[in-house]
């Protein structure tokens, strides 16, 4: 029961615990580590390259989070600084958020790991089929949000160049039966299961809450009115009514030269986030770029050690009737001296229970009201599930990417951008907005 045990005291420490006694095989945890080589994970140097346009996010301290009456005032001083980030660049890094990070190590060496198993052992774990073009969306959920590996070269960035890319994804990571039971794993990361849901589930249940009712003060809301409405997780359920979301271990490999050369350097294409908030373990190398929303420039997103890099995904976009903002981000080469380095990252995208409307009607926040953020004429009622649905079916497909410049193809669905291209008027740069205070 050396897994179990694990799982429990790591929970312990975090304040939750779990209400399921699970089952997990005892399995020779050191000789499967030994097998696949499971070793630290050596991150980059940082680059000694200077002179790249970088944006400096908001640093939001979660130790000084304080719970209780005695609290507020400290929540509310977070919350100010949150409005900032999530109502214009819609990004923004969280510091001592409470993970131990000797445990976050061993989770990137399981992932390198996983990440590194042999082709043909990936190709019997595939989430979906070999391309996006190829995926019959009737029978999969395809590699954005099933199950397993998603291949290189799954979606066209563009010029017809593919992707270099791979990820395995974990579903339903916060619930124990399916999570534990029910799914088959390569053996690596069958054998550390429960770290990983530790890992999860701590985000979900204790960094999510408590960022979600930072943003109740914020629309002036009660606290506890996300989570419970929108995000709380009911035992059993996979379908509409829990809070829920896809857990992704993802690694870039270098691009052909030549490929690189046709997209201009961009590794992963320009894109907005479907889901809620998605949660990223910050790293050194220098990849990221999100656009800026006032000036549409590209600026790299910098590295806080042990922090995570949060942003906001379309459907707290809608859910705030565009007051929090879904911005478009990509991945592009680093600087030639960190080239040598595999940038691997750990990501959670959270969404709505996928039976919400995504759009500020039933929020009823008086923020909202008061700042004339209400759901756009051209909009159609949708739910999460829709929105999420919907738009992976044209996430790096071939007809809408194949073709020159920054861009892909504008695409409506539901009366909404397919992407969600800002490009605010008039001179509102950060320093120059004054926020109501909240
Ligand atoms: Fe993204």
């Amino acid at each position: 029961m050396q897994c179990y045990i694990k799982l429990w005291l790591t929970f312990r420490s975090s304040g939750y615990l779990p209400t399921v006694a699970i089952f997990i095989p005892e399995l020779d945890i050191a000789a499967i580590d030994s097998k696949y080589n499971v070793r630290p994970f050596k991150q980059a140097e940082p680059s000694a390259v200077t002179g790249y346009n970088t944006v400096e996010l908001e640093a939001l301290d979660f130790s000084q989070y304080k719970d209780g009456l005695e609290g507020y005032e400290s929540r509310k001083r977070l919350a100010s600084s949150l409005e900032k980030s999530i109502s214009t660049y819609g990004f923004f890094n969280i510091t001592n958020w409470g993970f131990p990070s000797e445990d976050l190590e061993k989770l990137k060496s399981y992932s390198q790991a996983i990440l590194d198993l042999p082709q043909e052992e990936k190709l019997q774990f595939l989430s979906g089929a070999m391309k996006t073009d190829l995926e019959d969306r009737s029978k999969s959920l395809g590699a954005e949000r099933g199950h397993g590996f998603k291949p290189r070269g799954y979606w066209t960035i563009n010029n017809g160049v593919q992707d270099s890319i791979e990820f395995y994804n974990f579903r339903d990571i916060l619930h124990d039966g399916p999570f534990f039971i029910e799914k088959k794993y390569p053996e690596v990361a069958q054998a550390h299961l429960p770290e990983f849901a530790s890992y999860y589930r701590y985000l979900h249940f204790n960094v999510l809450r408590r960022l979600l009712n930072l943003c109740d003060i914020i629309l002036q809301l009660p606290e506890g009115y996300l989570w419970e409405n929108h995000f709380k997780v009911w035992k059993g359920d996979l379908k509409m009514n829990s809070g829920s979301g896809v857990a992704r271990l993802m690694h870039y490999l270098a691009m052909p030269v030549e490929d690189e050369e046709k997209t201009g350097g961009t590794w992963l294409r320009g894109h907005s986030d479907s889901g809620a908030f998605t949660f990223i373990t910050s790293q050194p190398i220098l990849s990221l770029q999100i656009r800026d929303y006032y000036t549409g420039e590209w600026k790299y997103v910098g590295h806080k050690p042990d922090s995570l890099i949060v942003n906001i995904g379309d459907a707290m976009e809608f859910l705030t009737g565009g007051y929090f903002k879904s911005s478009i981000h990509r991945v592009v080469a680093p600087p030639d001296d960190q080239r040598q380095f595999k940038r691997l990252v750990m990501i959670y995208f959270n969404n709505l229970a996928l039976n919400t409307i995504a759009d500020p009607t039933s929020l009823n926040s008086p923020k909202l009201r008061s700042l004339g953020f209400n759901k756009p004429e051209e909009w159609d009622t949708i739910t999460q599930f829709q929105w999420d649905d919907e738009k992976s079916r044209l996430y790096g497909a071939k007809k809408i990417n194949s073709k020159p410049g920054d861009e892909p193809e504008l695409v409506k669905l539901f009366g909404r951008n397919h992407e969600r291209w800002h490009q605010a008027e008039g001179d509102l740069r950060l320093e120059k907005l004054s926020l109501a205070s909240v």
